[in-house]
């Protein structure tokens, strides 16, 4: 049966050690894997802009010999041309896997559920999961034991911090988000989420306090606070966030080796200060980088059954 990457939620921590595991393969070059999606075609939907995750995608696929579909909302006027259910069937004709990128996660699901072929969710308002990996990967890469490192979100509760939530709770991992009391990811979501990190003696901890969450911090981690499809709100949010800036004076609380994080695009000089992000202690490259190789593994995992 195929298998769909549509929200961390659904991998088994089983799959998320399996990924990992084939990156560090992928990384060291322990073996030839420059044929291993020969024949295989990735049809790329990118409903919204994209910068990484389109170039590493099709950049990873041409590494395992696969080739790559851009298929753009003027090419294929998803949803307004024809059925989703038509476009799924179609595309699982030609195709052996597609990325989306659209706006909401139940559009997602329903071409998931007619697509004959793997989907994996290139980003919705509510999830990133392929990002979201490849993050607790570098900061697993950097770090090695994450058991009792302080990780911190600081920012807008959106679409990357659900997806740490999960990764996080399944890995075990603590996770202290801070957001303004109207801007905190979603309660069933934080729920769920504390119920899975209970089960892996694992703390998920809110707060509206920026100051609170940065202090001791091993990882601060950062993402825009306005989200793409969000822009009409892009100034009430401005006010919204003022003191959730990661700058110089937020991260001398943190500890002096603390990894500064941001899945980028970042807006400098809002969410993040120029020094911060240029700091010696950020890693927003190597992050962007292991989007590549993660889902190189992803791909390997989910079309040619490694
Ligand atoms: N981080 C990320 O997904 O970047 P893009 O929006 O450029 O793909
Ligand atoms: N939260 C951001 C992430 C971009 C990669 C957005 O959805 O625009």
């Amino acid at each position: 049966m195929k298998k769909d990457l549509l929200s961390i939620k659904d991998l088994k921590i089983e799959e998320i050690e399996h990924i990992f595991s084939l990156t560090d393969d992928l990384k060291a070059k322990v073996k030839d894997f420059s044929s291993a999606l020969s024949e295989k075609c990735l049809g790329l939907i990118f409903l919204k802009p994209s910068l990484r995750t389109r170039v590493s995608f099709e950049a990873g696929m041409a590494h395992l010999g696969g080739s790559t579909f851009y298929l753009s909302p003027e090419d294929i006027k998803f949803g307004t041309r024809e059925a989703v259910k038509d476009i799924g069937s179609v595309l699982s004709r030609y195709l052996n896997v597609l990325v989306i990128r659209t706006f909401s996660q139940k559009q997602l699901v329903e071409l998931a559920q007619f697509c004959a072929i793997p989907v994996i969710n290139g980003l919705t308002d509510l999830f990133h999961p392929c990002q979201a990996l490849s993050d607790l990967y570098t900061i697993k890469e950097k770090k090695g034991n994450l058991k009792n490192a302080k990780i911190s979100f600081i920012g807008d509760g959106n679409n990357v911090v659900h997806s740490l939530l999960y990764g996080c709770a399944k890995l075990g991992i603590n996770l202290n988000v801070a957001t303004p009391k109207n801007h905190r990811p979603k309660d069933e979501i934080v729920k769920e989420a504390i119920n899975i990190a209970q089960k892996k003696g694992a703390d998920i901890y809110l707060s509206q306090d920026p100051r609170e969450v940065a202090q001791e911090a091993d990882v601060i981690y950062t993402d825009v606070w306005t989200s793409m499809g969000q822009e009409s709100e892009c100034k009430i949010r401005a006010k919204d966030f003022a003191g959730f800036q990661i700058n110089q004076g937020l991260v001398s609380l943190a500890k002096k080796d603390c990894l500064i994080m941001h899945c980028l695009p970042a807006h400098r000089g809002e969410e993040i200060a120029d020094d911060v992000i240029d700091g010696p202690n950020s890693i927003v490259f190597d992050q962007a980088e292991n989007r590549m190789h993660v889902q190189k593994a992803i791909l390997l995992h989910l079309v040619g059954s490694f």
